[in-house]
């Protein structure tokens, strides 16, 4: 028998398990109700699958469920707390960022920017991001945050795919002590594309920019903008954001996400999970450029109106207590954070946080990727002191919210060191074989989510035929995870890691045939296959292997150089391969696919089971042979 833990919060509500139990649908009818509507829906679901609308005829905005709705109650409550890697601070009261925001509206309004409009923000992580993003939402534009690390080519063909009218950026940010710049980036994205009209201009960093014809600077624009723009009464399923997300095949999806429903989830997901009060300090160590961002930086916290703590830089920058120094600072009551940050801090030892004053932390979580037992004890024991439930929380870009997670909010139930536990109420997920039948106790298969859910994504931006097959044509009537998973005798999830071709490194989410594809497009490669490896810190890293064209005569560190080069101009840093192999050819079935299964089986030091397929064993062996080198180079780097 596992561990099983019980930490509770006595906050038990057995009621709201049980009544979604009965009716979905209306239970989601009644969680819907806590958001302030400007007219009530008049259909709970209209379900024409692969196609969900949640509340049908409702008119909501988020802008305002996030700022208005605080004004009376909690008006001088802070709602962000804002540091930098340098110390540098700032708070903003619920009352300053409402102010800021309507401000803001009123800039991209005087810009022309009118409801159902795209706005790219490429920001740092300042107050003016969630302003942003709270301004589009409020008079209706749709926002597209793509996170400050990605280059100009993706960030280009993120701007392109989405047409935005207006790009929001900084002339920098701060990170590791460094000023990363950030507008040049944006000028090389947005070269030759007249369809965005202005480049929006925060100076942060206040090092000199070129300013073109184009570009606005942000402070100029927001000292004659009026402080009054009301939230505009938006239809339940208009698009909220698109948010690019990386996955199996070609180009990033646009993830497009609506607003009443994402809204609801996010409420009682935030709600549930952390079991927030007014008195709480609320941290989320994620990047806005990310989901968890979106759904619990931003809109969780100030739907509910919780305090939370924003910092801008390196976790571990000055040094690896900065973030233990920030708990005890701002008297944080709630942490989440990632399995790759956890494991980092591990590695620097118990001397650390156990030297800060931790003890106003009442609640920890993680997301991203699979926690570690052993890293889930250290979480417990070092951070919580064996008082704090964690909640271990499964989602994805596509599903909007939290869909597995213990909920200390509204109920007490055991947990096991690396499990999620179960399913959030109103949700059907399962675990299934290649066939879609559930699989017994304990048996390794496919998670997968049966019926629509409010915060599930309402399709792939202008690309309806691409949402169906990439989530909906595994299994029928079906939403496909990607993920693999088993549930245990007492219906609790595991979670094992993608069944797909996507890799989580450090909790990013990176395609394969991306990385392949930018790797190909090198003059000299004619093939590649990337695969993740195990990592102690990351969870996994990338290995790459490329095929030389023939008469390719480059000596291979040259030719490595130059792909790192390459993958982080095309992609961005967090994309860069562990080693880059060069072999001859690639292990590959028949009918001409690269046989990524088998590369992954000897990355892991699986057993490589049916290779009948193959079309030339001799690739096999060449691979594992290449592999062992890999492996060992690596070993040697690091003893
Ligand atoms: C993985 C992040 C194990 C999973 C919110 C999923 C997890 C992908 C967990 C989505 C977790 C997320 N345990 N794996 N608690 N949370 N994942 O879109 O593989 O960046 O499919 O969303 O992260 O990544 P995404």
């Amino acid at each position: 028998m596992s561990e099983a833990f019980h930490i509770g919060l006595g906050n038990d509500d057995p009621q709201i398990r049980q009544r979604s139990k009965s009716d979905s649908v209306s239970f989601w009818d009644d969680q819907a109700k806590r958001l302030s509507w400007f007219e009530p829906w008049t259909k709970t679901l209209d379900w024409n699958p692969p196609f969900a609308k949640w509340f049908e005829g409702g008119l909501i905005n988020a802008s305002y469920n996030a700022l208005d709705v605080h004004q009376n109650n909690r008006k001088e409550k802070p709602a962000i707390i804002w540091e930098a890697e340098s110390g540098e601070s700032k708070i903003l009261t619920y009352h300053d960022l409402w102010v800021e925001v309507q401000k803001f509206s009123n800039v991209l309004k005087s810009l022309g920017v009118v409801k159902g409009d795209r706005v790219t923000i490429y920001l740092p992580m300042v107050p003016e991001l969630p302003i942003s993003m709270l301004a589009c939402s409020r008079i209706g534009a749709t926002h597209t945050v793509v996170f400050s690390g990605f280059s100009a080519s993706s960030l280009r063909e993120r701007i392109d795919d989405s047409k935005s009218k207006i790009v929001i950026t900084s002339d920098g940010g701060y990170r590791r002590g460094k000023i990363v710049k950030l507008k040049p980036i944006v000028d090389e994205a947005i070269e030759n594309f007249d369809f965005v009209k202005n480049v929006i201009v925060l100076e942060r960093t206040k090092q000199e920019i070129d300013l073109n014809p184009k570009d606005k600077l942000w402070n100029e624009l927001m000292q004659n903008a009026s402080d009054q723009c009301d939230a505009e009464k938006l239809d339940s399923t208009h698009p909220l954001f698109i948010l690019y997300t990386s996955g199996t095949t070609g180009k990033p999806k646009g993830v497009l996400h609506g607003t009443g429903g994402y809204l609801t989830h996010i409420h009682s997901t935030f709600g549930w999970a952390f079991d927030i009060k007014d008195s709480d300090v609320f941290f989320c160590t994620a990047d806005i450029g990310w989901v968890t961002g979106h759904s619990y930086v931003v809109y969780g916290p100030l739907l509910h109106g919780a305090t939370e703590i924003i910092y801008e830089g390196a976790p571990d920058y000055p040094n690896p207590s900065r973030m233990w120094d920030l708990i005890q600072k701002y008297k944080a009551t709630i942490f989440y954070t990632t399995p790759t940050a956890l494991r980092m801090f591990m590695k620097f030892g118990d001397e650390l946080p156990n030297s800060f004053d931790l003890s106003t932390i009442r609640l920890l979580g993680t997301v991203g990727e699979p926690i570690n037992p052993e890293v889930w004890r250290w979480y417990f024991k070092t951070i919580g002191k064996e008082k704090c439930p964690i909640i271990d929380t499964w989602w994805q870009t596509e599903t909007g919210g939290m869909m597995i997670s213990a909920l200390p909010g509204i109920e007490t139930i055991p947990l096991k060191p690396g499990s999620g536990t179960r399913p959030i109420p109103g949700v059907k997920l399962s675990v299934v074989d290649e066939q879609g039948n559930d699989v017994p106790a304990n048996t390794k298969g496919y998670l997968i989510i049966q019926n629509p859910w409010p915060g599930m994504l309402q399709t792939l931006w202008r690309d309806d035929e691409k949402y169906k097959t990439a989530y909906w044509s595994k299994f029928e009537s079906t939403y496909y995870s990607g993920d693999f998973a088993k549930i245990d005798e007492d219906g609790y999830f595991w979670l094992l890691g993608r069944a797909d071709d996507v890799l989580k490194v450090a909790g990013h989410r990176i395609g394969t045939a991306e990385l392949e594809s930018c790797i190909v497009s090198h003059e000299d490669i004619a093939e590649s296959a990337v695969c993740g490896i195990p990592d102690e810190v990351k969870g996994e890293v990338i290995i790459a292997f490329a095929v030389l064209n023939e008469n390719c005569k480059k000596d291979s560190s040259t030719l490595e150089k130059e792909l790192l080069e390459k993958i982080r101009n095309d992609i961005g840093p967090i994309a860069t391969p562990q080693q880059i192999y060069f072999v001859s050819k690639l292990p590959k079935t028949r009918s001409g696919k690269i046989m990524r299964r088998l590369l992954k089986a000897i990355a892991n030091n699986e057993t490589i089971g049916d290779v009948s397929t193959l079309e030339d064993g001799a690739a096999v062996t060449e691979v594992q042979t290449a592999f062992q080198e890999i492996q060992k180079s690596i070993k040697g780097n690091n003893s």
